[in-house]
């Protein structure tokens, strides 16, 4: 028998007598794996976005009828009655309505704005047309969100505003920085692109703040394929963000509205969202609670139980705050508590089957453009370090959202982490 075999057959001492233990061998050893449910129900569990025949129905009848535009104005409301926001509008995609949204500050060219570095870039460099300039911020190790202890740190007198971004769905802690900005006199931003359904305190995620975005691209809780859309407080920053990108808007606002002279150009750019994304986003959105709710149980069916072992851990939600989950279900290992690290996980989970993975957001502050001060008013300052984002990149692990009945393979999940647990000395040396 070779060496890995019978350790992997888990001999163990009792007393004097040598007995065998029940405990499985692990499957990266030679043992049997223990998700034995078929990749085909994975992949069915998994396929995202979920399209059908109402989402068929809208696009069919949309070409049948030959009028497209009509779409628009509805998934608006429809979108601005779900998040109770006072005004939105649909844009061709997250991106453009974060440059809106640039746009509607309206702050003089040099002033700061605080985001994280773990986001997407054009939550950064959508500021960039506008000569704004982006400070780094770290986020939070527990919850992969804006930490606002590193905000206070870093505050500048040309600091104007700040971004929050709710990670992988995860609200932010709005509350305590919507009252840091109030005291500093800062104006709130949100980019809500991972959070569909997300609230705290009951209000929705991209309404805390004077303006956010959502995106509704492929990947997202919401997926239109490409989309987005602009969420304002105020009438001004709507038209503003309105008129920004959408030429045949300004007519519609009242006389004394200071864009409504810019009709028939607006500002430069067409981010006119495409009426076949709004169709299918009015189907989306009758579903989202309901898949968001489907995801939500499958991740506490497993969470509860494999939380319990040590040093595997969710990001911090408080009782006040409602998440979704964006792109699977993160979970943070301590890799002293556990007694192996990430890679060594991942590699026993994988050899057990368990579709388990790891995706580091680039961290924006390290990439070409940021350190080249010809692309920005001003230079931006490149932190030296951001723990919180570096920590999150190396200590977390991805499971798959599940969006069906996944009892049997969330068991078979769940037995896979605690047999890994089990044998944490033997994964240690994976
Ligand atoms: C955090 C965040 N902000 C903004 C965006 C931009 O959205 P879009 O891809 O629709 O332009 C994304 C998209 O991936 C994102 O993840």
């Amino acid at each position: 028998m070779e060496r890995r075999t019978f350790v992997g057959q888990g001999v163990a001492l009792a007393g004097a007598a040598t007995v065998f233990s029940p405990r499985p061998a692990l499957a990266a050893f030679g043992g049997a794996a223990e998700v034995t449910v078929p990749s085909s129900k994975l992949k069915e569990l998994t396929r995202w976005p979920r399209y059908g025949a109402s989402e068929k129905q809208a696009l069919h009848s949309l070409i049948d009828e030959g009028t497209f535009y009509g779409e628009l104005p509805s998934f608006e409301k429809e979108w601005k009655d779900y998040t109770k926001s006072p005004h939105v509008k649909a844009h061709m995609n997250g991106s453009s309505a974060l440059t809106s949204m640039y746009f509607a500050l309206d702050l003089p060219a040099g002033s700061e704005i605080m985001v994280p570095s773990y986001t997407f870039f054009s939550t950064c460099l959508a500021m960039r047309f506008f000569s704004y300039v982006p400070i780094f911020v770290d986020i939070d190790p527990k919850t992969a969100c804006f930490d606002l202890d590193d905000a206070k740190k870093k505050l500048t007198p040309r600091t104007k505003a700040v971004v929050a971004m709710h990670s992988w769905g995860l609200p932010c802690e709005l509350d305590k920085i919507a009252g840091w900005c109030k005291e500093k006199g800062l104006i709130l931003l949100e980019d809500a692109a991972h959070s569909h359904g997300a609230s705290m305190q009951g209000r929705s995620t991209g309404t805390w703040g004077a303006m956010g975005i959502f995106s509704f691209q492929a990947s997202k809780v919401m997926p239109t394929v490409e989309g987005g859309m602009g969420m304002y407080q105020t009438r001004e920053y709507f038209e503003r963000a309105a008129a920004f990108g959408h030429y045949e808007d300004p007519v519609k606002f009242p006389k004394e509205s200071p864009v409504r002279a810019y009709e028939g150009t607006g500002f430069g750019q067409k981010y006119r969202m495409h009426p076949f994304a709004a169709a299918i986003g009015r189907v989306q959105l009758r579903g989202l609670d309901a898949i968001n709710a489907v995801a939500a149980g499958n991740v506490r069916r497993l969470n509860d139980r494999v939380c319990q072992l040590p040093g595997l851990f969710e990001p911090r939600v408080r009782a006040d705050q409602k998440r979704v989950y964006y792109n699977g279900n993160m979970l943070f290992l301590d890799t002293a508590k556990a007694g192996f690290n990430r890679d060594q996980l991942v590699r026993a989970l994988k050899a057990e089957g368990v579709a388990v993975s790891f995706w580091d957001y680039p961290e924006q502050h390290k990439l070409k453009i940021y350190s080249e001060a010809k692309w920005f008013h001003h230079a931006p300052t490149i932190p030296d370090k951001m723990p919180g984002n570096a920590h999150v990149n190396a200590n977390h692990i991805f499971l798959p959202a599940l969006y069906g009945e996944a009892g049997e393979l969330l068991d078979q999940y769940a037995k896979a982490f605690e047999k890994v647990w089990a044998r944490k000395t033997e994964v240690s040396k994976l």
